[in-house]
């Protein structure tokens, strides 16, 4: 499963990188908001920070700004994905700019027929929106399982990009079922190394040692 980082902090970014854990990025515009930075100058810097795709949304609602946008954002580095919405303006835009050669993710996707569409359009990635499907009581792990089945049955190569991951449990699920990429802030994917039986066996660890007066270095 490739991870893909849900921020545009670059120095979050920056510390998962170094690790290896860092298989792409994705920003939209609320997040453009929370960083404080233009959209322009910190995707590019993200861009050249990470080797894998970065994700950057269109704002436009009309396909052909959309595409004017998509064309620009893509301009910035060569591993830019464009972010359109699905929406039918977001679809035709897909087409267009995913047969100019441009990487797009399909975003907003609440429904296993809207990755449907998204995959016929031409997407590199459907981002099925897991978090905000829990917040209305809707079982966001069904849609990513749905998707799975649909893409599987047809043989479609979008990748399915488990979006708005918001818990480590989140992350475990999403893999279970095959999901090919997920999208998680940083603070989840570094909440995935925590567990309670790891921290009472370190303390148990850490108190034999101190009793054994002995010291590594
Ligand atoms: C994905 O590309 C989105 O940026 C993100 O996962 C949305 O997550 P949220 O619902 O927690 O805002």
């Amino acid at each position: 499963m490739k991870f893909f980082v849900d921020t545009a902090e670059t120095d979050q970014i920056a510390e998962l990188n170094d690790l290896g854990m860092v298989d792409g990025v994705t920003t939209n515009p609320s997040l453009i908001l929370k960083s404080g930075r233009d959209i322009l100058e910190v995707t590019k810097e993200i861009a050249e920070m990470v080797e894998g795709p970065v994700s950057a949304e269109v704002v436009a609602l009309k396909a052909d700004e959309m595409i004017a946008e998509g064309r620009k954002l893509a301009k910035i580095a060569g591993n830019i994905a464009v972010k359109v919405p699905l929406t039918w303006d977001g679809l035709k835009a897909c087409k267009v700019l995913s047969g100019e050669g441009n990487m797009v993710n399909v975003t907003l996707c609440f429904s296993a027929n809207q990755a449907l569409l998204a995959a016929k359009a031409g997407a590199t990635f459907i981002s099925p929106f897991i978090g905000r499907l829990d917040d209305i009581n809707l079982d966001g792990m069904d849609l990513i399982a749905d998707i799975r089945t649909i893409y599987d049955n047809y043989g479609f190569e979008t990748q399915i990009l488990a979006a708005s991951i918001r818990s480590v449990n989140h992350a475990y699920q999403a893999a279970m079922i095959g999901a090919d990429v997920m999208t998680a802030p940083p603070a989840v994917i570094k909440k995935m190394a925590e567990h309670p039986l790891t921290d009472a066996g370190l303390e148990t660890f850490m108190a034999d040692w101190a009793k054994t007066g002995q010291q590594i270095l």
